[in-house]
């Protein structure tokens, strides 16, 4: 069971920036990573659509479906009650129309028991976020790098690095605002930029994705901060503790054991009953064949006492 800890609240994470505390966020996708997270007492969760890539293997975010997501959400709040959980809305599940946005937005909270969602995109994404904020569901929006756009964008890059893109950066940050979202990632600006953002955030939170120490709190990817994806790592994730070698170990351990027959030892099965045992090889063979193959009498005691 989860340690026992306090429900995150949007006035607990505003209260966190006014008190100067950093807020803590990490990428997570399963039930029992979410439970590790939650003991750890990461202030809030993203469900990222970048599972597309880190769980299901895929080059892109763009095939990630609303379905995909609700059920990756759904077993994440089941890990982590108390963590405030995000729902990242997918490809085309908020761009075709204010409408859907909202539609696919109460589906996080109802079906999946999400707090807030995020959407990617600036201006020209308010209408979206003032619907969604309007229909009482805490939004977040998400500028610099946004992943859906990365054939737009020219890539995987940073964003914002000329005066005149980072006014772009500013203005859309200032236009989310306006529009009602509670809190703004702002992911692979320049440091500097996002310092400025931060302090010109008016009841807005910012939080930073490889943008420098200025923002109210960090965001890392999950599989980024403990090695766990194999296509690369990008600069701006820490390596916090190496999670693959670990892992990695173990899977060789286990195959050596299995291959030279060292696991399973007795704990780790179950044994039969004499008795019952030689009924079933009496049904099977007849009343002579009992008693011919009974386990070793260690291995026999350990597994009667399971
Ligand atoms: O999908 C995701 O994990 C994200 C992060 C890259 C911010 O949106």
């Amino acid at each position: 069971m989860a340690e026992a800890r306090k429900k995150m609240t949007l006035p607990g994470l505003f209260k966190m920036v006014a008190e100067g505390k950093p807020i803590t966020w990490l990428t997570c996708y399963d039930y029992p990573t979410a439970y590790l997270q939650e003991q750890a007492g990461i202030d809030m969760i993203l469900v990222g659509d970048s599972l597309g890539m880190t769980m299901l293997g895929l080059d892109s975010t763009l095939p990630v479906t609303l379905e995909d997501m609700i059920r990756h959400a759904a077993a994440v709040r089941r890990g982590a009650p108390n963590a405030w959980l995000v729902g990242d809305m997918p490809y085309m599940s908020y761009q075709p129309s204010v409408e859907t946005a909202i539609r696919n937005a109460g589906r996080f909270m109802a079906e999946a028991g999400c707090d807030a969602v995020k959407l990617e995109g600036g201006a020209e994404m308010a209408d979206r976020v003032a619907g969604i904020a309007r229909a009482g569901i805490p939004v977040i929006g998400h500028l610099g790098l946004t992943p859906q756009s990365a054939s737009a964008l020219g890539g995987f890059r940073l964003q914002g690095k000329s005066a005149a893109q980072a006014k772009k950066i500013v203005d859309d940050a200032a236009a989310l605002q306006e529009a009602g979202a509670f809190c703004i990632l702002l992911e692979l600006v320049p440091d500097r930029l996002c310092r400025l953002i931060t302090e010109r955030a008016k009841d807005c939170i910012i939080m930073g994705l490889g943008s420098g120490p200025g923002a109210h709190g960090q965001l890392l990817i999950y599989h980024d901060a403990f090695a766990l994806y194999p296509k690369f790592k990008p600069r701006m994730a820490k390596v916090f503790a190496d999670a693959g070698a670990v892992i990695r170990q173990g899977l060789a351990a286990y195959v050596t054991e299995v291959t030279e027959r060292t696991f399973p030892q007795p704990e780790n099965w179950f044994g039969m009953p004499d008795d019952a045992y030689d009924e079933l090889r009496a049904m099977l063979e007849g009343p002579d064949s009992a008693d011919a193959d009974r386990l070793p009498d260690r291995a026999q005691e350990l597994a009667a006492v399971r």
